[in-house]
């Protein structure tokens, strides 16, 4: 269902964002740097504080309490994701850090499973360095042209 963009309902959604609420150079706040840090919404806020107030471990680690809470709120979490893209299995969910991570993970696992020498990968002139050098990588260790 597409997002409905009236101004009613853009302030309701700003409204969920507390940093938001600040004024900068005396103007409310506008943030387009979402590629690099994405504000929070207070939902995710408070997940987090609750999180080091209730459980605070290591994931698939450990075997005390705490680490079996954390375990199965992420593993929730993970399922969550899931139904929200609607992926047919969890496992298809992999977290991680940020694009860097990402791209890297798929250009040095699919990249380099598919990619043959003299195939050519093709991106826009457009990209930030982390869309750009896992591929010249996954390329050079191809000897695929860049
Ligand atoms: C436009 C753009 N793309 C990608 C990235 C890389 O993001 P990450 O730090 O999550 O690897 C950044 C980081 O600043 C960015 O500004």
């Amino acid at each position: 269902m597409p997002l409905a963009t009236t101004s009613a309902s853009i302030q309701e959604i700003r409204k969920q964002f507390p940093v938001l609420g600040r004024t900068v150079n005396g103007k409310p706040l506008v943030y387009f740097d979402n590629a690099a840090t994405t504000q929070k919404p207070l939902s995710v806020i408070q997940s987090l504080t609750d999180y080091y107030h209730n459980y605070n471990a290591n994931i698939h680690r450990g075997i005390h309490t705490l680490a079996e809470e954390a375990t199965r709120a992420y593993e929730a979490t993970r399922e969550k994701v899931r139904a929200f893209i609607n992926a047919s299995s969890a496992q298809e969910v992999i977290f991680v850090r940020g694009v860097t991570e990402g791209i890297n993970l798929v250009a040095s696992s699919y990249g380099r499973m598919v990619l043959k020498p003299n195939d050519e990968v093709i991106i826009s002139a457009l990209e930030h360095h982390s869309n750009i050098v896992p591929w010249q990588l996954v390329s050079a260790s191809k000897r695929v042209p860049g």
